[in-house]
C-alpha cells in the first residue's frame, strides 16, 4: 500500500547560514550581517529545525545567503536576505518541513524567497538510485 503523502511526518529542516557575509558598504569593524542572522535564528529556532553556520556559501555578491535543506527534498539557496530576515527564514524553512513533494512551494513563499532564490538542487541519492 502506498502512503498517502498528506498524512507525512513533518521533514527535519537544516538551515545553513553563511555567517561571513556582508555588503560592500558594510562597516568592516561590525558584526557581520550573516552572523546577526545566524544569531536571531539561533534564538527563535523551533522544533524539528537545526542550524549551522558556514563560512562562504558562494553566493557572495548577493549576501546575506542561506541554504535550506531536508532529507529527500530538494535544497535551496536563498540570497539578498538582511540580518533582518530571520522570520522569513523560519517561514520558508516550514514550508519545506510541511512539503509532500520534496520542494519547496512557491505559494506562501515570503517575498525574499520568491526574488532571491539563487539556486535549488536535488536531493542528494546514491549512485545505484541515480543510475535507476
Ligand atoms: S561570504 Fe557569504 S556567500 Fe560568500
Amino acid at each position: 500500500m502506498r502512503a498517502d503523502p498528506s498524512q507525512a511526518e513533518p521533514h527535519d529542516v537544516l538551515i545553513h547560514v553563511c555567517v561571513t557575509c556582508r555588503r560592500a558598504d558594510d562597516d568592516a569593524d561590525a558584526p557581520r550581517p550573516g552572523a546577526r542572522l545566524h544569531r536571531a535564528l539561533a534564538d527563535a529556532l523551533p522544533a524539528g529545525m537545526a542550524l549551522r553556520p558556514v563560512e562562504c556559501l558562494g553566493n557572495c555578491r548577493r549576501s546575506c545567503t542561506v541554504a535550506v535543506s531536508a532529507p529527500g527534498c530538494w535544497t535551496y539557496v536563498f540570497g539578498d536576505l538582511v540580518a533582518e530576515s530571520g522570520t522569513e527564514v523560519l517561514a520558508a524553512a516550514a514550508l519545506l518541513a510541511g512539503s509532500t513533494d520534496g520542494l519547496m512551494p512557491w505559494r506562501g513563499r515570503p517575498e525574499p524567497f520568491k526574488r532571491g532564490m539563487i539556486a535549488r538542487i536535488p536531493p542528494l541519492l546514491d549512485h545505484k538510485e541515480a543510475a535507476e
